[in-house]
């Protein structure tokens, strides 16, 4: 922001309990594509350039303060003990914005807007300079929501659904809770508030009218995409908001050069990065803060939470893999599940039905089949056979298990952890290993076979005497 410009804050309102969703959980935190409701309304503000944000929340505050102190640092938390109305809320916050020339406020439960829009009232704010914008927009159903009232003398007001005249229920034009104050006609007004309404709050739309009686100059932006404006309220607002966040997202991605299958079924989350090429076969899902690199590919019905795929790696789907890093060239899948902290370094594979968690494996080492590999660390070049089932749980802690380089672990071995295998050591298909191997030997830890020869000749034939008892 140059030095010219007038200095501004914004203030997001999400102390309400959020009735209307009939969840414990308060509003804010509602999940919508895996991120809190609240992500979105400070990621558009972050993403307008504003540096001074600051957050209203009271009901179940201490769980937003938590999301917001650990996601959101440098944005200040302010509380409203008492959730009297937006009106009210704002007032609680005048201590921290009355420093500011304008005051832009947002509604804690409108996350489809785009940084775009909240730059562009902006600027027209900074071009007429009235008292107030505010942004409007016009709703096939406006139920729920307050209605704009053109008054005849140019005026406007804000009169809510609850107090509305009958012939003002038929106003299509809405207001979208989004505000732009000049912050010291807002300071003259937000005192002579009441509560004088339906619903017993103190409303922040009422504001409108007494800075149009007293200060004047109401400006109203008409937002031409109604969908921005969504307010959520109800899991059916926040079903729509997923949807409308859903396509405009992969239709980004899409503009950027990812291939995606069939985008109706596929789902990615809005932390995620996606370099060009990467394709994306149906039902895939997406989430948290993960990245695709150039030429990755993830099969149909995986999901991928905090996953990094290097260039030109590959998900066999179905797969589900969470907080793992793929390295370049390598596999994963079908059937495979990552639980979490996991590494492949290039070139590694991990296959049918392979569990793998808290554990790094090194070039080219493969897993292909039947395993679990937990708390293990496996060099370069080794080969995991069938059935290899890391025992990394004594019934009280986790134990490791390290695996050299250029190793070979045959067939359904167990390692019961603590253990180590040195470089290019190998173990007996079968075996069970409680002590360490040594560099370049064979562990071979089960019973020797004898065959009995004859056995077939001398078995009693079935129904016999002999097989009674
Ligand atoms: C509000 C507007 C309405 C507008 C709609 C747009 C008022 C009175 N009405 O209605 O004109 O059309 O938004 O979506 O402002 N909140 C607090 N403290 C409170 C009460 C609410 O922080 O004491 C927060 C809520 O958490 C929410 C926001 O303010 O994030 C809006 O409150 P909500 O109750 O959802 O208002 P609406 O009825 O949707
Ligand atoms: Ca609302």
């Amino acid at each position: 922001m140059d030095e010219q410009q007038r200095s501004l804050g914004v203030l997001i309102l999400a102390a309400g309990k959020g009735v209307r969703m009939h969840s414990a959980r308060p509003k804010a935190l509602q999940p919508l594509l895996e991120e809190p409701v609240i992500f979105y309304p400070l990621s558009a503000a972050a993403g307008a350039g504003i540096e001074n944000i600051a957050v209203i929340v009271g009901y179940q505050g201490a769980l937003v303060e938590d999301y917001i102190e650990k996601e959101w640092p440098g944005v200040e938390i302010i509380w409203q003990r008492e959730q009297l109305g937006t009106g009210h809320a704002v007032k609680s916050a005048m201590d921290w914005w009355k420093r500011f020339d304008n005051l832009l406020v947002l509604s804690g439960d409108v996350p489809l807007i785009r940084a775009e829009t909240i730059r562009e009232m902006l600027a027209r704010h900074e071009n007429s300079s009235p008292r107030c914008t505010l942004m409007s927009f016009v709703a096939d159903d406006p139920s729920g929501y307050g209605r704009i009232v053109r008054l005849a003398d140019g005026g406007v007001r804000i009169v809510e659904e609850s107090d509305a005249a009958e012939e003002e229920l038929f106003i299509q034009e809405i207001n979208a809770g989004v505000y732009l104050f000049d912050a010291a006609s807002l300071s003259v007004v937000i005192n002579d508030l009441t509560s004088d309404n339906e619903l017993g709050e103190y409303y922040l739309t009422d504001t409108i009218q007494l800075i149009d009686e007293t200060e004047g100059d109401i400006s109203v932006v008409i937002c031409d995409d109604p969908q921005e404006l969504l307010g959520v309220n109800t899991p059916g607002d926040l079903a729509s908001a997923s949807k409308v966040l859903g396509e405009r997202i992969i239709k980004s991605h899409m503009q950027n050069g990812v291939k995606c299958m069939d985008p109706s079924s596929t789902w990615i989350g809005p932390r995620v990065e996606c370099e060009p090429d990467v394709f994306l076969e149906p039902g895939v899902q997406v989430w948290g803060k993960s990245r695709l690199c150039e030429r990755s590919r993830v099969g149909a019905w995986s999901t991928l939470r905090g996953v990094t795929l290097g260039r030109g790696s590959a998900v066999l789907g179905p797969s589900v893999l969470a907080d793992s890093d793929i390295g370049p060239g390598s596999e994963v899948g079908p059937f495979a599940f990552l639980r979490g902290g996991v590494k492949l370094e290039s070139g590694a594979k991990v296959g049918r039905f392979v569990e793998v968690k808290n554990s790094t494996l090194g070039e080219n080492v493969k897993a292909m089949h039947l395993s679990y590999i937990g708390d293990a660390s496996i060099g370069r070049d080794t080969n995991i056979g069938a059935g290899t089932i890391t025992c990394n749980y004594d019934g009280r802690g986790k134990n490791r298990t390290s695996i050299g380089e250029g190793c070979f672990v045959g067939s359904d071995t167990m390692l019961v952890a603590p253990v180590a295998m040195g470089d290019n050591s190998a173990t007996a298909a079968g075996s069970v290993i409680t002590k360490d191997i040594p560099g370049g030997a064979l562990g071979v830890a089960r019973g020797r076979q004898t065959n009995i020869e004859g056995w077939n000749g001398r078995k009693p034939a079935a129904g016999g005497k002999d097989s009674e008892g």
